[in-house]
């Protein structure tokens, strides 16, 4: 994307809406950060500071480059988590067919909103903004190999598996230190025979 480009501000599908944060989301977002079974496959539960601090981050990267972590809004809940893109991952995937640099889907749901697809509606809708869109070569995904329901995520929206790897920000020991990484590069849009 140019910095001329108009990005979308939300991103709409047929339960699902994704938009930009607002303050009155940041409640909500704490209780879900301070839940331990949403918190189970991530490295530790956020106190409401925490909680603000990375709410304030992901919308700062929002207002920088014109996509990041979407609000989530499903039916009778409202709020209910965040999915979207990340920054470019900070570190090096070391797994075969990787680009470097690429930019990440993620998800995190509140508990209330899970078993309801919303997660995968969401992730679909991302997913082909940041190729249709944003023209990204490749997404990324990966996940503590525990954490199969993310894992079925990325499986349900196309994402192939492409290896395992020793996250490198978690301790040698760390129970969630093992990851497994899924990928989809662009689709090969106007390409000729030869
Ligand atoms: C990962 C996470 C988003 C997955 O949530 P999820 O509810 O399993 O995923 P979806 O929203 O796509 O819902 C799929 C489920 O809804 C069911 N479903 C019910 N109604 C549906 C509908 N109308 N359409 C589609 N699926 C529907 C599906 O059958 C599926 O259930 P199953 O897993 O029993 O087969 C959720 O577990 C989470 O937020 N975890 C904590 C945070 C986390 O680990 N994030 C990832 C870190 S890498």
């Amino acid at each position: 994307m140019t910095a001329t480009t108009p990005s979308p501000t939300a991103l709409n599908g047929p339960r699902v809406r994704l938009r930009p944060w607002t303050d009155a989301d940041l409640a909500p977002f704490a209780a879900m950060n301070d839940d331990p079974e949403v918190m189970r496959h991530l490295s530790a539960r956020l106190t409401r500071a925490q909680s603000d601090a990375y709410a304030w981050r992901i919308r700062a990267q929002f207002d920088a480059h014109g996509f990041g972590l979407w609000a989530l809004e499903v039916p009778q809940l409202g709020f209910a988590g965040f999915v979207g893109l990340s920054a470019k991952v900070p570190f090096e995937l070391p797994v075969p067919g990787t680009v470097a640099e690429p930019h990440e889907i993620g998800w995190r749901l509140a508990r209330a909103a899970w078993g309801r697809g919303y997660a995968t509606e969401a992730a679909a809708l991302v997913l082909r903004h940041a190729f249709d869109v944003l023209e990204l070569p490749q997404v990324v995904s990966f996940t503590a190999t525990a954490n199969l329901a993310s894992q079925a995520v990325m499986q349900r929206i196309g994402l192939q598996r492409r290896g395992e790897f020793d996250h490198p920000r978690l301790a040698e020991g760390h129970p969630l230190r093992r990851h497994v990484l899924y990928a989809q590069d662009a689709p090969r849009t106007g390409a000729r025979p030869s």
